[in-house]
């Protein structure tokens, strides 16, 4: 999945087999250690892997930290199902039932629609623009858009 250029277009590059490996470990890590996180997404009928879905407190210093995003990645051939939208909701009511999060967010570079119609599938509001400090500017993808979720009253 993460060796897919499809599936990576909106990330600077592709990872190799030690890169994604690594991002396994991080992300069992802070499961470990929360409770929660990044997590494995399996499709129900045949219990592959499919990819992750989940949440996660963003390292980086944005505009709008701290706060708690929600984030997905599915492999190609598991896209156009709305697995990321039901494994999201999953989530979601994960965040604001257990966690009593306040707001959620969502962000992804400006052009990448699918993943900005999965936020839009979930009830997700555009809140603002912004330059993601990490993504350079040469990789046309530094321009993000945030999403927010408030609990429902
Ligand atoms: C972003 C990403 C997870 C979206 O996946 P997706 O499959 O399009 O999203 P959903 O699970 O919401 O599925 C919606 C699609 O399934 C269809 N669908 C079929 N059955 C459905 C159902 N029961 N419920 C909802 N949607 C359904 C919808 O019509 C929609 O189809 P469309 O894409 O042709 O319009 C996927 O493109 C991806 O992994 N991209 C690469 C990683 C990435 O960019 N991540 C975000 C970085 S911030």
């Amino acid at each position: 999945m993460n060796a897919d250029a499809e599936v990576m277009r909106y990330y600077p590059a592709v990872w190799n087999r030690a890169q994604s490996d690594a991002f396994a470990q991080q992300v069992m890590q802070l499961i470990d250690e929360r409770g929660w996180g990044f997590w494995a997404v399996e499709e129900r009928a045949s219990g592959r892997f499919i990819g992750f879905v989940g949440l996660h407190v963003p390292s980086n210093n944005l505009p709008f930290s701290p706060c708690v995003e929600i984030g997905w990645r599915l492999a190609k051939s598991y896209w156009s199902l709305g697995y990321a939208t039901e494994a999201a909701q999953t989530a979601i009511v994960f965040g604001f039932q257990q966690l009593h999060l306040k707001d959620l967010v969502a962000f992804t570079a400006i052009t990448n629609l699918k993943s900005r119609a999965v936020m839009e599938r979930l009830g997700m509001r555009p809140d603002t623009e912004f330059d993601h400090p990490q993504v350079s500017l040469e990789s046309g993808l530094r321009r993000h858009v945030l999403y927010r979720l408030r609990p429902p009253l």
